[in-house]
C-alpha cells in the first residue's frame, strides 16, 4: 500500500506536465562535441539543419518552422564564429544565451542542438579556408573585409559535421544566402539550401540579435530602414526604372534622419549585379548605421 502511493503521484506529476507543457516531454540533445554529434546522427535517415550564431529570435524560429516538416530530424547549431567577425566588430559582446536559447528550440521541436566551443570547431588555426566569388566584395563584403569568407568556412565545415540534406537560410541576409546557396552548387555538395522569409516586428523592423543594442530613440527610428525599401518596391512596381534616383532618394532620406548609410541599391536576384534592362527579378537592398549599430535589411521586387 505504502508502496503504490509515489508511484501514483508520479504518473499524476508526468500527466499534468504533458497537459500543461507538451513540449517539456519531447527529447532534445544538446551536443558539444563533433564525435558526440557524428555518433547521434548516424541513425537518423535525413536531417535538416539551422545554423545560427544564437541569442534566438521569432526569426531563426521561422526557420525552424520551415525546416521541421522537411527530414527526420532538425539539428541547429549555436556558434559565435569569430572568423566572420572583424578586429573592430562585436565578436566579443555578441550575446551568448544557451540557455534561453535551447529553451526556445526544446518549445519548437527541435531533435538536435550542436553549441561547440572554439575549440571544437577550430582546434588549430583555420589556414584553410573557402574564398567566394567576387560577390564577397560588394555590399557587404565591401563594407565588412573578410566576413563571407568567414561565413563559408564556417559554413561548409558545420555541413561537413552535420551533413544534411538540407539548409535553411534566412532573406534577411540576402547576400549571404547567395554566396551560400553559389558555394553549395559550385562544390557539388549535396545539400538542398531553403530560403525562409524575413520575419518583421509589427512595425517592420526586421528582427535581429543586433537590435538589442539599439538606445530606445533608435529603436524608434529603425523601422524607416524598412520603409526606405518598401517605398522603392512600389516605386519599381509602378515602372520607375530610374535605379539610381531611387537609390539616392533611398540614401538621402536615411542621411537626414541621422543615420550613416553604406548603401540603397537595386540589384538582380540572381547575383545581386546591377540590373539590366528586361531584369524582372530584382532586390532592393540597404545597410546603413543607426547610433553605433549596423542595420540591414532589404526587399525582393518581382516585376510583373
Ligand atoms: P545568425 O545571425 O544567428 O542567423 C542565423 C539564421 O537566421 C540566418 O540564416 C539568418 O538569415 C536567419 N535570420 C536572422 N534574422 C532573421 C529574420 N528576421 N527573419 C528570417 N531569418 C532570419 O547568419 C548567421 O547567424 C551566421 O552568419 C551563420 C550562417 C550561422 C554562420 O556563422
Amino acid at each position: 500500500m505504502t508502496d503504490a502511493q509515489p508511484l501514483t503521484q508520479v504518473k499524476e506529476g508526468v500527466f499534468s506536465s504533458f497537459i500543461l507543457h507538451p513540449s517539456s516531454l519531447i527529447f532534445m540533445d544538446i551536443i558539444h562535441s563533433v564525435a558526440a554529434l557524428r555518433e547521434r546522427l548516424q541513425r537518423v535517415p535525413n536531417n535538416v539543419f539551422v545554423p545560427t550564431m544564437g541569442n534566438l529570435h521569432d526569426g531563426h524560429i521561422q526557420l525552424i518552422n520551415v525546416a521541421k516538416p522537411r527530414a527526420a530530424c532538425t539539428v541547429v547549431s549555436i556558434f559565435v564564429n569569430r572568423l566572420q567577425f572583424g578586429p573592430r566588430e562585436d565578436f566579443d559582446r555578441y550575446p551568448r544565451t544557451l540557455e534561453a536559447d535551447c529553451a526556445k528550440l526544446k518549445a519548437a521541436g527541435v531533435d538536435v542542438v550542436f553549441a561547440p566551443d572554439e575549440r571544437e570547431i577550430y582546434p588549430e588555426p583555420q589556414t584553410y579556408v573557402v574564398e567566394p566569388s567576387d560577390l564577397q566584395h560588394i555590399l557587404d563584403g565591401a563594407a565588412r573585409p573578410g566576413h563571407f569568407r568567414g561565413v563559408a568556412t564556417v559554413v561548409l565545415k558545420l555541413f561537413n559535421m552535420v551533413s544534411p540534406h538540407s539548409a535553411i537560410f534566412g532573406k534577411k541576409d540576402y547576400q549571404q544566402y547567395i554566396v551560400l546557396r553559389d558555394m553549395v552548387r559550385q562544390f557539388a555538395l549535396p545539400i538542398e539550401i531553403i530560403p525562409a522569409e524575413t520575419v518583421r516586428a509589427p512595425d517592420g523592423l526586421a528582427l535581429s540579435s543586433r537590435n538589442n543594442y539599439l538606445a530606445p530613440e533608435d529603436r524608434r527610428e529603425a523601422p524607416r530602414l524598412h520603409q526606405v525599401l518598401a517605398r522603392a518596391h512600389d516605386e519599381i512596381m509602378g515602372g520607375a526604372r530610374d535605379y539610381q534616383r531611387i537609390e539616392l532618394h533611398g540614401m538621402s532620406e536615411l542621411a537626414d534622419r541621422g543615420w550613416k548609410p553604406d548603401y540603397v541599391t537595386v540589384r538582380r536576384q540572381a547575383d545581386l549585379q546591377p540590373p539590366q534592362a528586361g531584369d524582372r527579378e530584382i532586390v532592393v537592398l540597404a545597410a546603413a548605421r543607426l547610433g553605433a549599430t549596423r542595420l540591414i535589411d532589404n526587399i525582393e521586387v518581382f516585376i510583373r
